[in-house]
C-alpha cells in the first residue's frame, strides 16, 4: 500500500488519498496523481548549474526515452549480469516483499523483477521522467505488483525510512545532497535488507566498493563482472539505435562514430554489486 511506505518529502507526515491526489495530513502539500503516477516531484536543485543535474535532463528527451526503449526491447534479457541479478534477487523476495528500483526508466526492469519475485511482491519504480514513464507505463501494465511513482531521487525523497526489502539500484542517481548511493540506501532499507546495484564501470574498482560499503555499515558486500566484447559495426548499431542513443547522450553527431567494429577498440564492463544490510 502506498500509504503505507511512502510519506511527504517535505515534512515526512503520513498521506491521505483524495481524489487524484495525495495529501500530507501534516502539513496539507498536495500531490497529484497523474494519469496513475502519483508525483512527488518537489522542484529543480536550486543551484541550476548543479552539473550532475544538467547531465542527467538528458532523460527527459522523448527522443532519447525512444532510443532506450527500442535498444531494450532487444536487448535486455541478453545481458549476463541482469540475468545473475534476477536469478539472486528473486529466491530473496516474499509475500509482502517491497523492493525500490531508483531509475527505472522504461521499466524493462522493474517488469523482470515482477515475473522472478514472489507473488505479492510490491516494487516501486521510480524515475522523474514522463516520457520515460510512458514506456515504463506499457511495460508494467500487467504486472500488479508494480507501482510508478515520480519523484526526485537526488532531493527530498517520499519514503519512511526503512521501508524496503530490497534496494535495486540501475545507472540511476539516488541521495541527496550528493549522498553516496549506498548510503542513502542504507537508510531506506529495512534491517536485512539488499542493495542491488548494477550499471557499467571501468574494471577492477570492485574491491574499493565492497571496503567502502562495508565500512558504510553493510554487513558483506560482493562485486560480479562482466565483459562484452563491442562486436557490432556502425551500421549494426545504428539499426538498433545504439548509436541514436549515444549521439543524443554525448551531443555527438552519429557521423563521429567509428565505422569499424568497436570491439577492435574496447571492451564494456557490467558489473552487479550486492550487499546486505545487518539483519
Ligand atoms: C541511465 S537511465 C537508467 C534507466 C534504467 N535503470 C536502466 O538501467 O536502463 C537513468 C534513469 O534515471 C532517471 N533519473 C535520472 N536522474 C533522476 C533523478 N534525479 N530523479 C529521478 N530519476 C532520475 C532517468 O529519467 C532515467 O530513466
Ligand atoms: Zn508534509
Amino acid at each position: 500500500m502506498i500509504t503505507e511506505v511512502c510519506v511527504c518529502p517535505i515534512c515526512k507526515g503520513p498521506l491521505v488519498s483524495a481524489n487524484q491526489e495525495f495529501r500530507c495530513a501534516a502539513c496539507s502539500q498536495e500531490y497529484p496523481i497523474v494519469d496513475g503516477i502519483p508525483d512527488f516531484f518537489l522542484s529543480q536543485p536550486e543551484d541550476e548549474e548543479d552539473q550532475h543535474w544538467r547531465e542527467n535532463l538528458v532523460w527527459l528527451d522523448t527522443q532519447m526515452a525512444e532510443a532506450r526503449d527500442t535498444i531494450y526491447s532487444l536487448s535486455v534479457r541478453e545481458m549476463k549480469g541482469m540475468t545473475f541479478a534476477m536469478r539472486q534477487l528473486g529466491p530473496l523476495t516474499f509475500s509482502g516483499c517491497r523492493i525500490l528500483e531508483v531509475g527505472t526508466g522504461t521499466g524493462h526492469f522493474a517488469r523482470w523483477m515482477a515475473e522472478v519475485s514472489a507473488s505479492q511482491t510490491e516494487i516501486y519504480a521510480l524515475d522523474f521522467s514522463w516520457p520515460m514513464f510512458e514506456y515504463a507505463k506499457l511495460h508494467t501494465a500487467d504486472q500488479p505488483g508494480v507501482v510508478l511513482l515520480r519523484a526526485n531521487s537526488t532531493s527530498k525523497l517520499p519514503f519512511r525510512n526503512e521501508s524496503f526489502d530490497i534496494v535495486f539500484l540501475r545507472l540511476a542517481p539516488l541521495g541527496e545532497h550528493r549522498m553516496d548511493n549506498a548510503q542513502a540506501s542504507l537508510q531506506l532499507l529495512k534491517p536485512g535488507g539488499w542493495l542491488f546495484k548494477a550499471g557499467w564501470d571501468p574494471r577492477n574498482r570492485g574491491e574499493s566498493w565492497t571496503e567502502a560499503v562495508l565500512k558504510a555499515g553493510y554487513e558483506c558486500a560482493e562485486t560480479h563482472e562482466w565483459l562484452y566484447p563491442r562486436t557490432k559495426t556502425r551500421a549494426e548499431y545504428a539499426a538498433s539505435r545504439v548509436e541514436a542513443e549515444r549521439a543524443i547522450a554525448f551531443g555527438a553527431p552519429i557521423g563521429n562514430l567509428p565505422e569499424e567494429p568497436v570491439s577492435l577498440v574496447s571492451m564494456i564492463c557490467e558489473t552487479l554489486r550486492i550487499a546486505r544490510k545487518p539483519g
